[in-house]
């Protein structure tokens, strides 16, 4: 199967065919519109591939995602680290222990912000949320850091997010900033710089290294979804790397995406704090004259399970085992879990939990603030956003992103003067 045949007012046409290494299959319609003036609707994209990419293969009917070819539970259960699974979505192979040294290297080397910038902190009004922040110190980082070529910036905003986050929190609690410190993992660096203080000694805690390291590689990338088509539709248009992982940031922060894992969180507290009966919720969730809709469930892609939130899950126990804690939340997620998955309407809708489902619970027993969930999954996204740009660059096939329309607003009509409305 090679060619793909459309009958248009009676015309027949040839369109090739596009054949993935998984047997996915692409009819290819660039040609389209010269050939038949038609084109193609597709709102949402549900049906349209944008690109060929070399990055993450998701199989969402049967709860599969790879990066790079290596299978997200061998990875997670590996000893990797986040900054080499970064490496290895961005330049697309494994370090070697000497590419590995070196990049963690520069990695340190990046990590610090221009002093002047702290000065921007202190000027966002104090409820503003950290993911404004962040998305406007990225884009900023253009202005103090107006040279270097893309393999620099990409450094730079690999190494520098972390530490406008922590900065943004710190700023929130009214606690001064912290360095970050060249000796510490990406990860332990993170945690230090969010819960050091001057005047007390700090050591990471294992079990949140561990866990933060776990949450951040499930979180690195996820193909052309919302926020990495963002960045390539920004980055197709030539603005630079700091604009459009910026741009990325803010499509992002939306609810029905990782804006979702901060209102799972939320929902499962107005549930607790409503006296628990989250049967009423279900209920809720599937009338269809009430706009609530059970939050971190469902997904685009995946039509069986998540493979995130089944390793998420998991970890969500072991975690809160690990700290000691019992949090009624986790109960109240696994009892609308349970009657979610039995439940006609999600069933017919292939409706299952989302990597946000579990994520928040877990950044909550971490002491991590709700607001900071969606910061902590862009820290996750940013190397997944980076190697897409870079892919996109480099792809001869890209062209500015620019999807055309169906016009069906009014036919052409005479301007009515205003003394005549
Ligand atoms: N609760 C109740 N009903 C739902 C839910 C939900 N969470 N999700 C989907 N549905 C229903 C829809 O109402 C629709 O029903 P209908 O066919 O009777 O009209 C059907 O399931 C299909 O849903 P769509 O919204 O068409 O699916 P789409 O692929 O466009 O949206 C999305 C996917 C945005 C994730 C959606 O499931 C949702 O809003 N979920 C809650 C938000 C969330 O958890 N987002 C995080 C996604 S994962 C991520 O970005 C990291």
């Amino acid at each position: 199967m090679n060619t793909a045949r459309l009958i248009l007012n009676g015309d027949e046409h040839e369109l090739p065919v596009v054949v993935g290494t998984e047997n996915e299959v692409g009819i290819d319609v660039t040609s389209l519109r010269s050939q038949t003036g038609a084109i193609t609707i597709d709102p949402g994209f549900a049906n349209t591939g944008s690109c060929k990419s070399a990055i993450t293969f998701i199989d969402g009917e049967n709860g599969i995602l790879r990066y790079r070819g290596y299978p997200i539970e061998q990875i997670a259960a590996s000893r990797a680290t986040f900054i080499e699974v970064a490496y290895l979505l961005i330049y697309g192979a494994l370090p070697t222990p000497g590419e590995m040294a070196e990049y963690s290297r520069l990695m340190t080397r990046h990590s610090f912000i221009h002093e002047d910038m702290k000065n921007f902190f202190n000027n966002f009004p104090p409820m503003t949320h950290p993911m404004a922040i962040l998305s406007a110190m990225v884009g900023s980082l253009s202005g103090y850091y107006p040279e270097g070529t893309d393999e620099l910036n990409i450094l730079r905003v690999l190494a520098k997010a972390k530490t406008i986050s922590a900065y943004a929190y710190k700023k929130s609690i009214g606690e001064p900033f912290v360095y970050p410190k060249p000796e510490l993992s990406y990860i332990a660096n993170i945690l230090n710089m969010m819960f050091s203080h001057p005047s007390e000694d700090y050591e990471v805690p294992e079990v949140l290294e561990r866990a933060l390291r776990l949450l951040l590689i499930l979180h690195a990338d996820h193909e052309q979804n919302c926020s990495t088509s963002t960045v390539r539709m920004v980055g197709s248009s030539g603005a630079g790397l700091f604009s459009t992982i910026s741009a990325g940031i803010c499509a992002l922060w939306g609810p029905l995406h990782g804006g979702a894992n901060q209102e799972v969180i939320e929902m499962l507290e107005h549930i607790r704090d409503d006296g628990g009966d989250y049967k009423a919720y279900i209920e809720k969730a599937k009338d269809k004259n009430d706009p609530f809709r059970l939050m971190g469930f469902g997904h685009r892609v995946y039509k069986n399970f998540d493979p995130r939130a089944k390793i998420l899950k998991e970890q969500a126990d072991n975690v809160l085992k690990l700290m000691g804690m019992d949090d009624p939340l986790l109960d109240i997620a696994r009892n609308l879990e349970d009657i979610a998955l039995h439940d006609d309407y999600f069933i017919e809708r292939k409706l299952y939990p989302n990597v946000d489902f579990y994520s928040g619970i877990i950044y909550k027993a971490m002491g991590i603030p709700t607001n900071m969930f969606t910061v902590m999954f862009a820290l996750g996204r940013i190397p997944g956003w980076i190697a897409h740009y870079r892919e996109m660059k480099a792809d001869p096939d890209t062209r500015i992103n620019r999807p055309r329309q169906v016009y069906v607003g009014p036919a052409e009509r005479p301007w009515v003067r205003r003394e005549e409305r």
